[in-house]
C-alpha cells in the first residue's frame, strides 16, 4: 500500500512524512515541485526507497500525476502543496493561483479519473485529504466566537483567497463526481523545518543574528498556534476516520498577540543563549509598516473534530516554543544552509533537470 503526499518537501510536509514513517511502513510518494520552500535535506533520514520516493514536479502536471497513481495505486492523497505565504502573495500573486488552485484543479480532476476506476477495497478506501487554512474565512473582532466549519468565507488576502478557491473545488469534486474527499483548515502552525520567513523561525533567526525582530503595525493582530506535531497527529485520523465531504478545522486554543510570541522567545532565547552584552532580545524588537489587509484575529473551534475523532492539542504553546527554539538552535545548520540559499545548490544537483519524471 502507499500514500501520495504533495508537497512533503516543505514544513508541514516534512513533518507529517517524517511521522508517518515512524508509524508505517507503508510506501509514502512525495511529489514536490521544489519550490524555494521545499527543502529535501528535511528527509534525508528516509533512505528505503521501498519506504519513501521523492518525485520532484508540479500538481498541475497532469500526465505526472496520473503516471503516479497508475504506478503506485495509493490509497489516500494528501494534498500539502501550496504557495503559503501571505506576503510573497500580496506581491506576487501569480504562482499562488497557478499551483492553489490550478493546481489543485489538475490534482483533483486526475484524482477523479483515477478514483472511477478503483472498485472493491480500493474504491471504498481512497480518500484525497486537502489540507487548508482558517485564513479562508477571513478576520476576526476581538469578541467574536471562533471560525466553526460553518463559518462564511471572506478571504482578505491572494494566499487566502487561493486558498478558498481551492476549498470550493475540493468540495465541488466531492458533491458533483462523489470522489471522498476531506478538506481541513488549520489555524498557525510552529515547529521544526518552517522556512523562516514565517513569523516564528524569522524572529529566531533575526535574534541569534544580532539582526532587528520586525513587528508589523502595532502587533496586537491575533493567531492561534497549533505544533506542528498536533496538526499531523489529526492529518492521520482525518484519514483514519474522517467523513467523506466533510470539513474539520483544526486549532490549538491558543490565542496570541504577535507581540506575545516576540517576547516569549525573547525571553526563552536570554535563558537559552544570553546575548554577549549582557542585554535582553527584547531590545531588538521593532515596529515597521503593516502588512496591507493585515488579518486582525483568526480563532478556530476544533470541536466538530475533537467530538467525532478524540483528536486534542497535546503541547502547551510555551513549552512548544522552548522546544522549537532548542530545535532551531541545534540545528544551525539547517538554519545556516537555508538561510543562505545553499539548500538550493544541493536540490540542483540533486534533482537539476535531468531529475524528477525521469528518475521514476
Ligand atoms: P511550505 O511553503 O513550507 O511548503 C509548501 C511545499 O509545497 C514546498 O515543499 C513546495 O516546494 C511545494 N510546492 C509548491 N508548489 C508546488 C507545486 N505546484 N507542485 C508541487 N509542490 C509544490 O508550506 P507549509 O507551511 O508546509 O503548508 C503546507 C500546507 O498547509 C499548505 O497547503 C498551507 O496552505 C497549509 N497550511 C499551512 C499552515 C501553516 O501555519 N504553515 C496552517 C494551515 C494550513
Ligand atoms: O492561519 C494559518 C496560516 O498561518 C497559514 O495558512 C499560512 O500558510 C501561514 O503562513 C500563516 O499565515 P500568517 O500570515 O498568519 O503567518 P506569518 O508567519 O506570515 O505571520 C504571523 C503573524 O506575524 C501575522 O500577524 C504577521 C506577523 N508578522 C509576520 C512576519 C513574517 C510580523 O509581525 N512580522 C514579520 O516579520
Amino acid at each position: 500500500m502507499s500514500i501520495l503526499v504533495t508537497g512533503g518537501a516543505g514544513f508541514i510536509g516534512s513533518n507529517f512524512i517524517l511521522d508517518w514513517a515512524v508509524r508505517s511502513d507503508e510506501l509514502v510518494i512525495n511529489l514536490d515541485r521544489l519550490t524555494y520552500a521545499g527543502n529535501p535535506a528535511n528527509l534525508a533520514t528516509l533512505t528505503d526507497p521501498a519506504r519513501y520516493l521523492l518525485i520532484q514536479g508540479d500538481i498541475g502536471d497532469g500526465e505526472l500525476v496520473a503516471d503516479l497513481l497508475a504506478r503506485y495505486r495509493p490509497r489516500a492523497i494528501f494534498n500539502f502543496a501550496a504557495e503559503s505565504h501571505v506576503d510573497r502573495s500580496i506581491h506576487a500573486p501569480g504562482t499562488f493561483i497557478q499551483t492553489n488552485v490550478v493546481g489543485t484543479f489538475t490534482l483533483l480532476e486526475i484524482a477523479r479519473i483515477f478514483y472511477v476506476s478503483l472498485r472493491g477495497d480500493e474504491e471504498r478506501d481512497f480518500r484525497f485529504i486537502h489540507i487548508s487554512t482558517d485564513e479562508v474565512y477571513g478576520s476576526l473582532n476581538p469578541a467574536d466566537p471562533p471560525f466553526t466549519e460553518t463559518s462564511l468565507y471572506a478571504p482578505n488576502s491572494p494566499y487566502s483567497a487561493s486558498k478558498a478557491a481551492a476549498n470550493h473545488l475540493v468540495r465541488a469534486y466531492f458533491h458533483t463526481y462523489g470522489l471522498p474527499t476531506v478538506t481541513t483548515n488549520c489555524s498557525n502552525n510552529y515547529g521544526p523545518f518552517q522556512f523562516p520567513e514565517k513569523f516564528i523561525p524569522l524572529m529566531i533567526l533575526n535574534a541569534i543574528n544580532d539582526l532587528p525582530l520586525p513587528i508589523y503595525g502595532d502587533g496586537l493582530q491575533v493567531r492561534d498556534w497549533l505544533h506542528v506535531a498536533d496538526h499531523c497527529a489529526a492529518l492521520r485520523l482525518v484519514l483514519e476516520k474522517g467523513r467523506p465531504g466533510e470539513t474539520y478545522n483544526i486549532g490549538g486554543d491558543q490565542e496570541k498577540t504577535n507581540w506575545e510570541v516576540v517576547t516569549t522567545i525573547c525571553d526563552i532565547l536570554d535563558r537559552l543563549k544570553p546575548r554577549l552584552d549582557g542585554h535582553s532580545y527584547r531590545e531588538m524588537i521593532r515596529r515597521v509598516q503593516d502588512r496591507p489587509g493585515h488579518d486582525r484575529r483568526y480563532a478556530i473551534c476544533a470541536d466538530k473534530l475533537k467530538n467525532a475523532m478524540g483528536w486534542q492539542p497535546t503541547r502547551n504553546f510555551t513549552e512548544g516554543l522552548v522546544t522549537t527554539i532548542d530545535w532551531y538552535l541545534r540545528e544551525s545548520a539547517w538554519l545556516k544552509s537555508v538561510n543562505s540559499g545553499a539548500y538550493r545548490d544541493w536540490v540542483d544537483k540533486q534533482y537539476g533537470l535531468t531529475a524528477g519524471v525521469g528518475a521514476l
